[in-house]
């Protein structure tokens, strides 16, 4: 079978490098590997992996064999015939823990340096691990004034030790960049793959890398506390969370992973509250669980600083309950934020569809009493009501699709505390844009 004609070079043959030439070659594009280390690319000019990988050192042989691949330590070499060069250089933590990116800037030097020799247009991909913002500040203006090159971000998900089965079959394939060609170029090499490539900005590409990893770190972590505490109490871990997996619709499912406003409500604080309690009872650390209710504080603070940097005196809140169609406001973030907003002298008046005073009772009563005892006062019988005497508008719940044009279409500004619930080019999302 004839080579696609596109030309791939990959810089740096290490874990991430060599993985992806074999896997590129495997596809049967035409690659060129380039690594410093004279030793990695003698290693796969004879056909061998430079290293243990499940699966790797067969598929070096095959592309050698089937001159798919040949390797180089010649950065000008590696980029004669380009058309898409990834790169795979290491990124290693500094002692402070920060990204170290000599290895970047140099490769890319190196690039930029033979890319005038060249005619034709080359896209430079980068595989590396790098904090938002790198292919902006350190990438592109390598390549200021050279028009032909294309910079995205390609980030790679593989697991050493599955990396062939993952680059194979990626739970992920995302390009990000400003140049929509190009990002294409780059996305259809993975056609053969047959995932749907996630096609978005150069630093959501960057960060989405950043946002799996701590992700993934939080899962684990999570699983081991709860493990833990379950121990402790005679209770067995792993049919705990062999359980919590069973739900689907909650647990392992796309709730509760969107960035909004923080939570609250009668059982989310409460039952951490217990078991943060329990378990510190025991002397049992768990860091990770009893940073939730701080880091739903810091969340709430956040939001409230955003309502307070408002321009406006007059603050239209939408919304009291800790969430949509419900009349509950026991532990409602909203009321702890009123409460505040209150205290820095703003006019606050508040609508939320399910709240008449005269109609709860209990301790749902008490609590938003004790907590702002004249609130009769603030609450407005109708959303007109509210759009009529607002200067701004803050919506802290969901909104349904009517409610949604209502208050987008009265022409008032509005923050939007949610995150995305609301669709308007005058809506500020805190999390998107009014918060850096
Ligand atoms: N290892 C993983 O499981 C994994 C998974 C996903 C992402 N990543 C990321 O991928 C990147 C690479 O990781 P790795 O584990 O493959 O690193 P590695 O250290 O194994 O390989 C890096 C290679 O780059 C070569 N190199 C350095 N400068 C060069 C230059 N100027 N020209 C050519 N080659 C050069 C080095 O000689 C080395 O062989 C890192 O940013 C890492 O965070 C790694």
């Amino acid at each position: 079978m004839k080579p696609e004609s596109v030309d791939v070079a990959v810089f740096g043959l290490g874990y991430i490098g060599c993985v992806s030439a074999a896997c590129l070659a495997s596809l049967r594009l035409r690659v060129i590997g380039v690594d410093r280390d004279a030793h990695k690319v003698e290693s796969v000019l004879g056909g061998h992996a430079p290293f243990y990988e499940p699966g790797l050192k067969e598929l070096v042989r095959a592309a050698i064999d089937q001159d798919l691949l040949t390797a180089t330590t010649s950065a000008e070499e590696g980029i004669r015939h380009a058309d898409v060069a990834f790169i795979c250089v290491g990124t290693p933590s500094e002692r402070n823990g920060n990204l170290g990116l000599s290895q970047l800037r140099r490769v890319i030097e190196e690039i930029a340096q033979y890319v005038p020799s060249r005619k034709k247009p080359l896209v430079v991909a980068i595989r590396s691990t790098v904090f938002p913002g790198t292919c902006e500040e350190v990438v592109l203006p390598a390549f200021a004034g050279q028009s032909h090159v294309s910079v995205v971000s390609n980030p790679e998900f593989l697991r050493e030790g599955a990396a062939v089965r993952d680059f194979m079959e990626p739970p992920l394939v995302v390009v990000g960049g400003n140049d929509g060609d190009a990002v294409k170029r780059v996305a259809n090499l993975y056609a053969p793959l047959g995932v749907t490539p996630c096609l978005v900005s150069l630093r959501t590409a960057e960060m989405i890398k950043y946002a799996c990893n701590a992700f993934h770190a939080t899962k684990i972590s999570f699983a081991n506390e709860i493990g833990a505490l379950s121990q402790r109490l005679g209770v067995d871990g792993q049919e705990v969370m062999k359980t919590l997996c069973a739900d689907e619709k909650l647990n392992i499912s796309t709730a509760y992973l969107k960035p909004g406003f923080a939570f609250g409500g009668s059982c989310l604080p409460k039952d951490l509250r217990a078991l943060v309690y329990r378990a510190s009872r025991m002397d049992l650390n768990l860091p990770l669980l009893e940073s939730a209710l701080p880091s739903n504080e810091q969340q709430l603070k956040r939001a409230i600083d955003a309502v307070l940097d408002l321009p406006a005196q007059r603050i239209g809140v939408i919304g009291l309950a800790f969430k949509e169609d419900t009349d509950d406001l026991r532990e409602s973030p909203v009321v702890s934020m009123l409460e505040h907003l209150i205290g820095k002298g703003r006019e606050v008046r508040v609508f939320d569809p399910h709240i008449r005073l005269d109609a709860i009772y209990g301790s749902n009563r008490n609590f938003i009493l004790d907590s702002i005892p004249h609130i009769g006062r603030l609450l407005d019988n109708s959303l007109e009501e509210t759009l009529r005497w607002a200067q701004h508008l803050v919506v802290v719940q969901k909104q349904d699709a009517v409610t949604g044009e209502r208050i987008q279409g009265c022409g008032l500004p509005v923050l939007d505390l949610v995150g995305g619930s609301l669709r308007s080019s005058a809506t500020e999302h805190m999390t998107s844009q009014t918060i850096a």
